[in-house]
């Protein structure tokens, strides 16, 4: 069968309430996490994309039983591993799976796994992973595409990231909860998802102390990890911030549902200075627009947390070509993450971009037309411009963005929108 498109018909103003999934960046670890205990491990909110579903099917290859309990709840149980390989096939289709690297080598002492590749976001690399399972005593060497690393037991050390990395920072945890003596992490990543695979190992008898802002003492049990409860999922703060992005394209008025304000600081202050209205509860962030040609332009630079995340540059990049006036935005992270400004272009939207910065002369209509995404965020963006275009825009590349976010059109149709997928 081939890719599925989704046919966008704009001009409808998005108006209601959605309910938000798990994140994928903070299920993807803790699935890998699970490889570091002979106990099941239960997640719950776990969302089922398809990135999930890579996850879940190398988890089987190397040996763990994998069940699903119910729609978004799942069992990891990986008492014996029965292969220490994440070859090629899985990791060009997600990179995500080199978060297996330190379990294996935790395990069974010795790894393979294949070395990614660019993306459709640029380079990104994984050095850091690897220099700091270096520092903590792995032996790691790269040929052939293929890093072989082995270990006989991770050792206590000390390193600091060269710059925040949350993959590295991830790795590295997995490492040190598993280390015979204390590792320090310096300028570790404080991204909500990184926080979650912290509470998890704390909740799995590993002493982790704050020494500052940026740097962790990690000191594992010496008895060894103990299997934690089931844990459930944080929102997803990414799906978050592009329902509301799609609420403010198109004028409207959204209630999330367990959307965390404190998830999303840049990106609330974002909205309310273009003009935006937010309410911030507990459990819930409601967000009222007027007409985007009444908002006030913006600039923005990705950085990590808490500045504005590059995941949703994309989103709000389409979102400026509709309020009249210069906005700026500035990719701090992937600065080749641009795909979607050239596809908007043949929507009507006039952005120029140079050096990592995106400059759009917002304002003017769009008009529908077949636009194609290359990645998940850039795919998202695109639908989010079908919203605001007069017309039908049709947009292909869909399968990037089902990599991310589960029944994305259903709930968009849930706020009024109108989408079909032919
Ligand atoms: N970097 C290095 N060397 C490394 C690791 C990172 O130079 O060894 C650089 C990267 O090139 C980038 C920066 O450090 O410029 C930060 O990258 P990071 O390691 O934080 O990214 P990641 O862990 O590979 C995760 C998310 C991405 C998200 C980034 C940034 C997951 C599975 N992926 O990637 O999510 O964009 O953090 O926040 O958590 C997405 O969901 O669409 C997505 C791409």
């Amino acid at each position: 069968m081939s890719d599925p498109i989704l046919v966008v018909r704009g001009g409808r103003r998005l108006e209601g309430e959605v309910t938000l999934q798990g994140a994928k960046n903070a299920a993807l670890p803790l699935m890998a996490a699970s490889l570091l205990f002979t106990s099941p491990v239960v997640l719950e909110g776990v969302p089922r994309v398809e990135d999930i579903r890579t996850m879940e099917q190398l988890l089987r290859d190397l040996g763990a039983e994998v069940t699903w309990k119910n729609a978004h709840t799942v069992h990891i149980h990986a008492a014996h591993l029965r292969d220490n390989r994440a070859p090629y096939e899985i990791i060009r289709r997600m990179r995500a799976s080199i978060y297996v690297l330190a379990p294996l080598l935790a395990r069974l002492g010795e790894a393979w796994v294949s070395y990614p590749g660019g993306c459709a976001i640029g380079p990104r690399p994984i050095d850091f992973h690897l220099q700091g399972l270096e520092a903590l005593g792995a032996r790691i060497q790269v040929s052939h595409g293929e890093i072989h690393a082995e270990v006989q037991a991770f050792q206590g050390g000390t390193f600091t990231f060269p710059r925040k990395s949350v993959g590295a920072t991830i790795q590295l945890l997995f490492a040190a909860a598993m280390a015979r003596g204390a590792v320090r992490l310096s300028n570790v990543a404080r991204e909500p998802e990184v926080r979650q695979v912290v509470d998890f190992f704390r909740s799995a008898g590993v002493r982790i102390t704050d020494l500052g802002p940026d740097t962790l003492l990690v000191e594992a049990p010496e008895e060894g990890l103990s299997p934690p409860g089931p844990v459930q999922i944080i929102p997803d703060r990414i799906e978050a911030g592009t329902l509301l992005t799609a609420a403010a394209i198109t004028g409207g008025q959204v209630t999330v549902h367990r959307a965390r304000a404190d998830h999303l600081p840049s990106v609330l202050d974002t909205f309310r200075e273009m003009g935006c209205t937010v309410k911030e509860f507990e459990d819930r962030i409601e967000l009222q627009a007027p007409s985007p040609e009444n908002l006030r332009p913006f600039r923005i630079f990705t950085e990590p947390f808490p500045g504005f995340p590059t995941d949703l540059q994309p989103q709000f990049l389409a979102l400026a070509t509709q309020i009249p006036g210069r906005s700026v935005i500035r990719e701090g992270i992937y600065p080749h993450r641009f795909h979607h400004a050239e596809e908007l272009r043949r929507l009507g939207a006039r952005v120029e971009v140079e050096d990592g910065t995106a400059t759009v002369e917002g304002g003017t209509p769009l008009t529908g037309a077949p636009v194609e995404g290359r990645d998940l965020r850039g795919t998202a963006a695109l639908v989010l411009a079908g919203l605001a275009a007069d017309g039908e825009t049709h947009v292909s590349g869909m399968e990037h963005l089902l990599r991310g976010y589960e029944a994305f059109p259903e709930k968009l149709r849930q706020l009024g929108a109108e989408l079909e997928w032919v």
